[in-house]
């Protein structure tokens, strides 16, 4: 039977995972799902894995749920590994907002200043469980969804011996959601090529069947009744003119790199009263788990739907599932570029269409990128592996040099302002420091 283990099992997320192979249990016969967790996450782990029985119970599936802090005896002879850990839990997240805030910075978990430490603080981490697997469970593929994503995979893909390696989001998946929605027609006839990095993707080319479709999703995009975005992100609408001009459609978070000043100065107001994303999700999440502890609750909540991660787990399952059914489907995933896009380093991590296989994801040539996107892909792909650098050798030299690159830090002398209260404050959980 199958065996798969997710680190940081206690997350508020699981459910939607748990949803997810319910869902699938036909075509993915999950025999045991090992929910792992550390010691500070134990309560966590407690309350949400007892709502996981409950609700493979009432579906009436026989998947065992184990519980255990043992990430070894977890990842022995596993076949998947999830990972969706969140290294200093929220508390961390809210640094990773405030402090760059404080500086005037943007303030994000995946972007910016904020980005690359929680880069520093998980890299690590995950390059200790890719060892751990490359040992125990060498054949396993390990799916990670913890941020940031892209300098993740990147970290994985250059430093750790275990190579089996693919990084997931939901951005992809929702924006082809939400365009077949807004196109009236329904998802499978809607085809988009996806390439770029992650939290940094974008719609090169939409078709409707074989018809492409850009330039009208465009025009739709560019009405600011429109607006696709998720949950975390403010739903700023984009400059008509611009959008239809730049002529791919950008994922919600580049609203980071081409409204940066609207989207700093929502972020201050939100700073000022107390209400960065980190401290919304802090209250979302105490609420969800009251829920989670109610005995007679058995499916997810609608309430999580709160989350930006809504419905990751259909990208997540969806690419276990391809591989272990060898369905040749396409999906949008992190993995080794190998020359799908043309101009950016041939080992990096890319996010980008693939075909999922047995043998994994076999990313989609894309050839050239536009020139207009063409240099912000390749300026943060640039942060993202000096980023993963500083995060293996602790090097404060790069750091700041991945900090002073990133276009959202406007000057050498801000960033290592930034960096030096970063480090100060996250000191706990950067021992490479
Ligand atoms: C999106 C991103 C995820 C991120 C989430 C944040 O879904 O793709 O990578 O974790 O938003 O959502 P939150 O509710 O934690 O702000
Ligand atoms: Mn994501």
């Amino acid at each position: 039977g199958l065996k798969v283990a997710t680190i940081g099992g206690g997350s508020s997320y699981t459910p939607e995972l748990i949803e997810g192979f319910i869902k699938r249990f036909d075509e993915l016969p999950i025999k045991e799902l090992w929910l792992v967790d550390i010691e500070a996450g134990k309560e966590k782990l407690e309350i949400v894995g007892t709502l996981a029985r409950r609700m493979v119970k009432k579906a009436g599936v026989p998947m065992e749920i184990h519980l255990t802090l043992d990430r070894r005896q977890a990842l022995k002879n596993a076949d998947f590994v999830t990972t969706q850990m969140r290294v200093g839990l929220l508390d961390a997240r809210v640094k990773d907002e405030r402090i760059p805030l404080e500086l005037g910075l943007i303030g994000q978990e995946t972007n910016g200043a904020g980005g690359l430490f929680k880069g520093l603080r998980t890299i690590p981490v995950l390059l200790e469980i890719a060892e751990e697997m490359q040992e125990l469970c060498p054949d396993a593929w390990l799916i990670n969804f913890t941020n940031p994503a892209g300098m993740v995979t990147e970290a994985l893909l250059r430093y750790s011996s275990h190579k089996k390696v693919i990084g997931v989001c939901n951005v992809p998946f929702n924006m082809h959601m939400s365009i077949s929605k807004m196109m009236g027609v329904d998802r499978e006839s809607v085809h988009i090529d996806f390439a770029g990095l992650n939290h940094m993707v974008f719609g090169i080319h939409v078709y409707i069947d074989d018809r492409e479709v850009t330039d009208e999703v465009l025009e739709m995009l560019a009405n600011p009744e429109i607006q696709l975005t998720m949950k975390n992100i403010a739903p700023l609408p984009w400059n008509r003119r611009f959008l239809k001009s730049l002529g791919v459609v950008p994922c919600p978070y580049h609203r980071y790199y081409y409204k940066t000043k609207t989207i700093l100065e929502e972020e201050l107001a939100a700073f000022k009263s107390g209400q960065t994303r980190a401290e919304i999700v802090k209250t979302l999440e105490e609420g969800l788990f009251d829920l989670y502890k109610d005995e007679t609750l058995a499916v997810k909540p609608p309430q999580l739907e709160q989350r930006g991660g809504a419905y990751y787990s259909d990208a997540a399952c969806n690419v276990i599932s391809s591989i272990y059914n060898d369905k040749k489907d396409i999906q949008v995933l992190n993995v080794q570029n190998k020359g799908a896009l043309a101009e950016v380093d041939f080992d990096s991590a890319v996010e980008v269409s693939c075909i999922v296989t047995k043998n994994g994801p076999i990313p989609l040539t894309m050839g050239k990128l536009p020139v207009p996107i063409l240099g912000l892909i390749q300026q943060i792909k640039s942060f993202e592996r000096i980023g993963a650098e500083a995060a293996v050798t602790g090097s404060y030299d790069k750091a700041l040099l991945a900090l002073t690159i990133n276009p959202l830090i406007p000057s050498d002398d801000l960033a290592e302002e930034v960096l030096q209260k970063l480090l100060k404050a996250h000191e706990e959980y950067l021992p490479q420091f």
